[in-house]
């Protein structure tokens, strides 16, 4: 590969690179030029902290050893086709197994999370015979077109028309919940209580599973009241519809756990994975299914594929990731510093602008309003990616960014999910900025015209 100079790859990304979820002339990236550990260094030589570890995957940290290790391996095992059996394949499938909940005794590789998603519905749909899928609205699963259909958010929209029987039910979300119950349990019986005639109106017998993120993430982590998920795993077990978990961002120690319906001592019929697995060092993602659902398929043909299931060079990576939390206790330590961010998050109450933090492990997000009597949103719900012209978020994200506090927002919720490596002095540092951004941004913008609300 030929090396460029900074200026001809801004160049050359300009001209020649679509970006994600952008208006192309709004994109201006900068080039990661040297990370380390929950650092990492722009062409201008200034340092970021990684708040929400890239796009919350990089959960072991930038250029970790072991990984970088690996790579000086993969070339002696030979690529080969998802039909032959290879060490790595084995060996992660094993290890996911064992940290999976008990139920569970089969992986399906795939290359990502949407299209584990999409593998997850249609391996549903052969087993049940049912066609029918529930999916929540304040959701992400992927932009191909099934997981497209499977989100309940704006992003789902490009996919619209959408695909017959894909159903939506409204996800738990206390904050914004125009009811004010007395407890959690009781927000859980009236939630449960709807899906459940949902499920009556749109009859049991024609849904093939119900699909959700074991806790919402990039729909800032909206996490389930009390008694919920256990409700959900009875009605599914009741009406004989498959429970899916969605397990891509939250999973492989986020939220202080393995994965996040251990929370909920509950066991789904399938779960899904990405990003944390490898922790992008190499794309790779799969579907995990119950002993059930894997023994069905011993006499019925699995009606899927994908010519990089399994991939060598990924599962070598995804081997050695799953060492690397065994052997550092990344997730106790994941439990341990989420306690001291979840600390830090309180002590945001005290802004103005703070309508309420939601931190579960190292999962957390900032949700920020104009107003903290009614609640008043800075972006009104669906006017997110470059439909929102007043761009208050954007500014704010802006003003982290020059504190060195690099993470991303949806809607009006920031994300906080360093990598699990994070140490407790780190946390400190970066929510010392992520304050001293926030103050500068009522002072500047929020509350510019009026008087300084902020002690
Ligand atoms: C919960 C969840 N599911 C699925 C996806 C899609 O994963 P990918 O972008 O790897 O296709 C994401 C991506 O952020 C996600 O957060």
């Amino acid at each position: 590969m030929e090396h460029l100079d900074d200026q001809q790859i801004k160049e050359d990304d300009r001209n020649y690179v679509l970006h994600s979820w952008s208006k192309q002339k709004d994109v201006h990236p900068k080039i990661i030029k040297k990370a380390q550990g929950i650092f990492f260094w722009d062409e201008t030589g200034k340092r970021f902290y990684d708040m929400c570890s890239q796009l919350v995957y990089l959960n072991v940290g930038h250029n970790h050893p072991k990984l970088m290790e690996a790579f000086k391996h993969i070339g002696e095992i030979p690529l080969s086709a998802p039909g032959f059996a290879t060490e790595s394949k084995a060996e992660l499938a094993h290890k996911i197994i064992e940290v999976a909940p008990k139920n569970m005794a089969k992986v399906f590789f795939a290359n990502g999370g949407a299209d584990s998603n999409d593998h997850a519905v249609k391996i549903a749909r052969m087993y049940s015979g049912r066609y029918k899928i529930f999916s929540r609205y304040r959701s992400y699963h992927g932009a191909t077109f099934g997981a497209g259909n499977l989100s309940g958010e704006n992003r789902r929209f490009t996919v619209e028309p959408g695909l017959p029987g894909f159903i939506k039910f409204e996800t738990p979300y206390l904050y914004r919940e125009s009811i004010a119950f007395d407890s959690e349990e009781a927000a859980a019986a009236f939630y449960l209580d709807r899906l459940n005639s949902q499920i009556l109106y749109e009859g049991p017998e024609s849904i093939a599973a119900i699909f959700m993120e074991s806790i919402p993430g990039s729909n800032g982590v909206l996490i389930p009241p009390k008694g919920y998920m256990e409700g959900v795993r009875e009605l599914c077990t009741k009406y004989g519809i498959l429970m899916i978990c969605d397990e891509v961002m939250a999973g492989f120690g986020r939220t202080g756990k393995m994965f996040a319906v251990e929370h909920f001592g509950i066991e789904p019929d399938m779960m899904t994975f990405a990003k944390g697995v490898t922790c992008g060092y190499s794309p790779l993602g799969g579907v995990i299914v119950s002993k059930q659902i894997a023994d069905y398929f011993d006499d019925h043909v699995l009606m899927t594929g994908l010519t990089y299931s399994g991939h060598t060079v990924s599962t070598q990576i995804g081997c050695a990731t799953l060492d690397v939390y065994k052997e550092e206790h990344l997730i106790d330590h994941a439990a341990a510093m989420g306690d001291v961010l979840a600390e830090r998050l309180d002590k945001l109450k005290r802004f103005a602008s703070v309508g309420e933090v939601r931190c579960i492990g190292l999962f957390a997000a900032v949700e920020l309003v104009k107003d903290k009597e009614t609640k008043e949103p800075l972006i009104a719900y669906g006017m997110d990616f470059g439909r929102d012209k007043v761009g208050l978020m954007k500014k704010f994200v802006g003003m982290l960014m020059a504190q060195g506090f690099y993470t991303y927002s949806h809607e009006s919720s920031v994300m906080i999910a360093p990598p699990l490596i994070i140490t407790e002095a780190e946390i400190n540092e970066a929510m010392d900025r992520f304050e001293a951004a926030l103050t500068q941004f009522e002072k500047e913008v929020l509350f510019a015209d009026s008087k300084l609300m902020t002690p």
